[in-house]
């Protein structure tokens, strides 16, 4: 089969970093993103390609290269459904928050409705393709639901998970450790769905690094390399506190355990916790299907992974209230980083909204710096755990759109998530204008001790001694 046309249903951190790489790699392909939200939509298409909606180092420059040649972004998902030979399906797929499974199964809702959708205006032959995180057998359901409905159109789908991070996006689909392709290898049309989707990939991945499984296993997979790698974060985090009370040092410790092969070196790196749109509701996702069969130890093993993350992010509140003598009632602290991690404007389940959250709860006057999020979203975070009301949140919260400003007359500095610019801060500006004792908690390990310490701030870092000292050469730590 050959492919001139891709739809991708769903214009987000997925569906618009994907795209863009198969467009520039594909230019014979013309590829069509459409969501029905038209703020989005319109965002993508701004004549200045610095305000697309979504912020990814080197994609603004693949999407002004593709743009408007074979890379469109509309609202009319009908059209582009009509149109394409392949679908891809890239909606979110959050959480339930009400009824069965709440809290833990994932929200199919609105893969129900593409489905639906497809369903109802495609009038010939199509390659469905999951890109969404999505339970195993979800294909099942959305087979169920095309043949159920349709007119005679047959249908191949295929589950090909995302493995691209935000904040590297870009370098993960240039260069992907592997690109995974499920589907019903069983049957030749199978096959050939399967082929016709490696065939598009090909273009730029080599051979070695595209998989083909089945579609169950594939579905599966994605599920556990997160809940793999989420449980490393837990595992090093958990290993973060021991360290505090015994003096081991939790990089020393990483560093030692990552230099063993069988272990490696990746996703030890010790935080506040870990945020971001698939980690948590992925594991929840693998607890909630474990337990569905009746496998409770398995159930409970992973969901440990998820206590032990919330946890760590309410330890590190804890820990501020603590060392502020026991009160943080009135007093401004400056939280610097309000994304899950750098390099993105991506705030979902991010530790910086549970962080302060909790210092809302004991009256703190948070004062908020990102330099990619948005005062919007800051405030929509807050408003969505629906623990205060909009006004007592707007109250006791600002957004800064200077880092100094945020940090004047405060009492402390929670650092919560890694921005690199955090680092190049004139920290003796800072803590001149700030009160005394001018406290620092680092939950990322992104500022160096010995230097904080020197211009007079107490600073309390993640995975560090409890009692640090002043070196007097600093470099000796180095040796
Ligand atoms: C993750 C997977 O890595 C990716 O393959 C999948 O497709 C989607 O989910 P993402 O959530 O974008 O990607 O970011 P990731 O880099 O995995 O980080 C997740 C969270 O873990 C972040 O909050 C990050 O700060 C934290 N983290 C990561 C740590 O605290 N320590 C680490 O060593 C690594
Ligand atoms: P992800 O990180 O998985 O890409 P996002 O929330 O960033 O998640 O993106 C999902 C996008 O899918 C949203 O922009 C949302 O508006 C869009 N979407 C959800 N349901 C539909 C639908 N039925 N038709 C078109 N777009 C949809």
């Amino acid at each position: 089969m050959e492919i001139k046309n891709i739809c991708c249903i769903g214009a987000g951190y997925v569906g618009g970093p994907t795209m863009a790489v198969i467009a520039q790699k594909c230019p014979d392909i013309k590829v069509t993103v459409v969501d029905i939200n038209e703020k989005r939509i319109a965002a993508w298409n701004d004549d200045n390609v610095n305000n697309i909606p979504i912020y990814e180092p080197g994609l603004a420059q693949i999407v002004s290269e593709a743009r408007g040649r074979n890379l469109f972004f509309s609202t009319d998902v009908d059209a582009a459904i009509d149109k394409a030979e392949m679908i891809f399906i890239s909606v979110n797929t959050p959480t339930k928050t009400y009824g069965i499974g709440k809290g833990m199964a994932a929200d199919l809702k609105w893969i129900e409705l593409c489905a639906r959708q497809i369903a109802s205006v495609a009038k010939n032959d199509k390659i469905i393709i999951e890109k969404s995180t999505l339970p195993v057998r979800t294909a099942a359901a959305l087979k169920d639901i095309l043949y159920n409905t349709g007119n005679g159109v047959k249908y191949q789908i295929l589950s090909n998970p995302e493995f691209l991070a935000e904040g590297t996006a870009v370098k993960d689909l240039l260069n992907p450790d592997r690109v995974l392709v499920g589907g019903d290898i069983d049957t030749e049309e199978g096959r050939q769905a399967v082929k016709a989707l490696c065939d598009v990939y090909r273009r730029w991945v080599p051979d070695n690094h595209i998989l083909t499984t089945n579609v169950w296993s594939s579905e599966l997979s994605k599920l556990t390399a997160n809940a793999f790698l989420a449980q490393r974060v837990s595992s090093i985090n958990a290993m973060s506190q021991l360290c505090e009370k015994t003096g081991a040092d939790v990089n020393e410790v990483a560093k030692a355990l990552g230099m063993d092969s069988r272990i490696g070196s990746k996703f030890l790196k010790s935080s506040v916790g870990f945020g971001g749109s698939c980690f948590q509701k992925d594991i929840l996702n693998l607890v909630y299907i474990a337990k569905s069969f009746g496998l409770n130890e398995v159930a409970d093993y992973w969901e440990q992974v998820i206590i032990m993350n919330d946890h760590q992010k309410r330890r590190f509140a804890d820990n501020i209230i603590k060392t502020l003598f026991n009160t943080v009632s009135g007093k401004k602290i400056a939280v610097l980083g309000w994304a899950f991690k750098k390099d993105t404007n991506d705030t979902r389940e991010s530790a910086a909204i549970y962080v302060a959250d909790h210092l809302l709860n004991e009256e703190a006057e948070v004062a908020v710096y990102d330099p990619k999020v948005e005062e919007a979203q800051i405030y929509s975070d807050l408003n969505y755990l629906g623990t205060r009301s909009k006004e007592a949140n707007r109250k006791n919260s600002q957004v800064y759109s200077d880092p100094y400003e945020a940090c004047k007359d405060a009492h402390a500095i929670a650092v919560l998530t890694e921005w690199e610019e955090f680092a190049t801060y004139d920290w003796e500006k800072i803590y001149d204008n700030m009160l005394k004792p001018a406290f620092i908690f680092d939950g990322r390990d992104l500022l160096d001790i010995q230097k904080m310490m020197k211009i007079g701030f107490i600073i309390k870092s993640i995975g560090k001694p409890t009692e640090l000292k002043v070196l007097a050469d600093s470099t000796a730590l180095a040796s």
